[in-house]
């Protein structure tokens, strides 16, 4: 069972991702989507261990309360695989911290362009998006299965 609880004198530290990570990543990917939506441990794996894909973690008191996951796809352009805080650390500026650090590193790695799809109906995330300058290019339809439509987004970096 993920641990939603804040503390007070929560301290949030930020480091990149290992795959050592990994089960942790997911647990969290877990409790932050349905199925279907959530990813497998293997993608997990995948960009950790055999892509070694940049990721970040935030941490308080030891214990990771989010993530985000890139990778490659073109060879200028990145991909956010995802981002999860889990609930009780939301709206504290921790993705928008988490999201800089990546679009920092995507930029080192010499990407231009990072894209991402998002589910129609993750208004948070549409927000959150939005907000740190993404902009919608497409509707994809069943992106995640019959009747189950995606965003694309993207942003120049
Ligand atoms: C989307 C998510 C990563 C945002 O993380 P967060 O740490 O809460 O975001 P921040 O606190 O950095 O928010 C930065 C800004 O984004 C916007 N934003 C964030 N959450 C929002 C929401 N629920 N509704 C509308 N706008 C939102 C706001 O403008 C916010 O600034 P403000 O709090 O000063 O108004 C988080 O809600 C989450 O983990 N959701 C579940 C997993 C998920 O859907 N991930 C996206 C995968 S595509």
């Amino acid at each position: 069972m993920i641990e939603t609880q804040v503390k007070a004198a929560e301290k949030i530290s930020f480091r990149p991702g290992t795959v050592k990570d990994a089960q942790r990543m997911w647990e969290i990917d877990q409790a932050c989507f349905e199925p279907g939506i959530s990813y497998t441990i293997e993608i997990f794996y995948y960009h950790l261990l055999i892509n070694r894909d940049p990721s970040f973690v935030a941490v308080d008191d030891g214990q990771i309360i989010g993530f985000i996951l890139t990778s490659k796809t073109e060879k200028a352009t990145g991909l956010l695989v995802t981002i999860d805080i889990l609930e009780g650390y939301r709206r504290r500026g921790l993705g928008a911290k988490l999201l800089e650090i990546a679009e920092q590193a995507q930029k080192k790695r010499g990407c231009r362009t990072i894209k991402l799809q998002v589910d129609v109906k993750n208004r948070a995330a549409i927000g959150f998006y939005t907000e740190m300058g993404y902009v919608k290019k497409k509707h994809l339809r069943d992106y995640y299965g019959p009747g189950r439509d995606a965003f694309l987004y993207s942003k120049d970096i």
